[in-house]
């Protein structure tokens, strides 16, 4: 296939649409209001309309405020550059690498521009839902042939909870902002994963918010159960520790963090 000329997109456009159409809803509810207001319509008409198109503005306000960055280029690029920077510390960029809900490759494919003697596989689901975000696997493809890393980063349909790879196949698995969307009694699960197809030795590091889901009273004690899998060398630090930070409103932002560590290697 022909290198595509066009600049590649990793954001969530429809986040933009969404504030949109809520905020305009919202205004047009609130017009309304004001217009039966004036040719006398009943009391509850009148409500009505106020409530909706204050309840519809709001919605609004607070979602472009959460979501915003995550349709922004040049937030996505703050993501990416802090995500680099913690990959650095802690893995030498040679081998095998899995991406774990790789959604339009926006990690792999970073991964295969910044490790040149890597070769990434990124996995996904791609279920209608993440389609409608513009999550797909043909758009994953077209980014990483724009970005001339299509021959080293490959895409293919894949569960976070039965991911097709033999044990130990890979030296470094990595997943940005996937598990807290994967819903499940205990997420632990997923780390099993992670270790399972982990190479002795390797390297995991995961991004995202580890607050619920993982039957935990806290971060220490999601900790010690990742390390009695067979882990060593873990590392925790929150996003604002390294200095994301794009508001208290932005959720993942606000409570994501890193977590890493190496998978022991048994004499
Ligand atoms: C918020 S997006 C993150 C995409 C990408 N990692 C990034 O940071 O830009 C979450 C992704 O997880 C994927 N996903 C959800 N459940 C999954 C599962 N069980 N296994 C693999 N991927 C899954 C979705 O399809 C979606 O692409």
């Amino acid at each position: 296939m022909k290198e595509n000329p066009r600049k590649p997109y990793y954001g969530y456009r429809i986040n933009k649409y969404i504030a949109a159409a809520l905020a305009g809803g919202g205004v047009i509810s609130i017009a309304l209001a004001i217009t039966f207001t004036i040719l006398g319509y009943s009391t509850w008409v009148l409500i009505m309309c106020w409530a909706l198109g204050a309840i519809l503005l709001i919605f609004g306000v607070l979602w472009h405020l959460s979501l915003s960055f995550a349709s922004d280029a040049e937030k996505i690029q703050q993501v990416q550059n802090s995500f680099d920077e913690q990959l650095r510390a802690v893995w030498d960029g040679k081998g095998t690498v899995l991406d774990i809900g790789t959604g339009l490759g926006r990690v792999a494919i970073e991964i295969g521009k910044q490790f040149p003697e890597s070769e990434v596989i990124g996995v996904d689901t791609w279920t209608k839902f993440w389609r409608l975000w513009g999550m797909t696997k043909a758009g994953a493809e077209r980014n990483a042939m724009m970005e001339k890393v299509s021959d080293r980063c490959t895409f293919q349909y894949g569960n976070a909870l039965n991911l097709p790879f033999k044990d130990g196949e890979f030296q470094l698995v990595v997943s940005t902002f996937t598990f807290h969307e994967i819903h499940v009694p205990d997420r632990t699960a997923l780390f099993k994963e992670v270790v399972r197809v982990l190479a002795p030795g390797g390297r995991f590091m995961i991004c995202d918010a580890f607050r619920s889901g993982y039957k935990v009273r806290n971060v220490a004690e999601l900790l010690k159960k990742i390390e009695q899998m067979g882990v060593e060398d873990m590392k925790y630090k929150t996003f604002r520790e390294v200095g994301l930070n794009f508001g208290a409103l932005t959720h993942m932002i606000a409570r994501g963090a890193y977590l890493s560590g190496r998978k022991i290697k048994r004499s």
